[in-house]
């Protein structure tokens, strides 16, 4: 969606909020036994005390209110009985709805203590969505953002996963300018003034792809690698980004 209203902007960040504080209350409550859909359980409460509605769920058939991603599944993960252990790295993708505003955030925590290697690459990927973000303004090339990332990931020899995209949000979950590369790209579309977007480079230590598993949902790396993705939705204005997924 457009800005063009105060109003619009205080509807997108009162859901930007809601799933922010609902993605951030999962990941706090994680702990080692638990299941996935146990931690889906908790995202969907404070979704209904919210008088939010789950996007995925709604718009998609989703079969769960938030996606849970564990270790080798990417995105997409469908909550369910698989039991979370110490040094899972674990993906929660929370968007949600309130009176017809969607705002979309995602984000990979660590389960205790995990290798180096691992924390580095979560480090790595939350830098790599600040990059993007920071190219998210009025008049700039859409193109910016991936080649920034793009730049980043070269420069530390990590991979992009390159046909997971981020997206246009706000009055649907995915609408114009619908893909968005966050990877080297040649776009020639320009961002304008109040355009509403997600930012959620994939950054991995090797993978390239996403592959859909055989449930028709879950999203493995291609090759096998570690990846992580950070997700914000972000308002462009002439001043900047305005990022409306914050807790608080
Ligand atoms: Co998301
Ligand atoms: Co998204």
């Amino acid at each position: 969606m457009t800005i063009t209203h105060e109003d619009e902007l205080d509807g997108l960040k009162t859901i930007g909020r809601i799933v922010a504080n609902t993605m951030h209350a999962m990941a706090k409550a994680m702990e080692p036994g638990m299941t996935t859909r146990e931690l889906d359980d908790i995202g969907r409460a404070l979704l209904d005390q919210a008088g939010a509605i789950s996007a995925p769920e709604a718009s998609y058939d989703f079969p769960g209110t938030t996606c849970i991603s564990v270790n080798e599944e990417i995105a997409h993960g469908i909550p369910g009985p698989r039991i979370l252990a110490a040094g899972d790295l674990v993906n929660i993708d929370v968007s949600a709805s309130k009176n017809g505003y969607y705002a979309d955030t995602g984000a990979s925590f660590r389960l205790g203590p995990v290798t180096p290697a691992v924390d580095q690459l979560c480090r790595d990927g939350k830098r790599a969505m600040q990059i993007g973000i920071a190219e998210v303004s009025a008049n700039k090339p859409l193109a910016n953002i991936g080649n920034a990332i793009g730049k980043f990931a070269r420069k530390r020899g990590y991979t992009l996963i390159r046909n997971l995209a981020s997206h246009g949000v706000g009055r649907a979950l995915h609408e114009y300018p619908e893909e968005i590369a966050t990877w080297p790209n040649r776009d020639t579309r320009r961002i304008h003034n109040g355009l509403v977007l997600t930012v959620e480079p994939f950054l991995s230590r090797g993978g390239h792809f996403a592959n859909q598993a055989r449930d028709g949902w879950t999203l493995h790396a291609d090759p096998t690698a570690p990846v992580v993705q950070y997700e914000h939705t972000v308002v462009a204005t002439h001043r900047g980004p305005i990022i409306v997924t914050l807790p608080g």
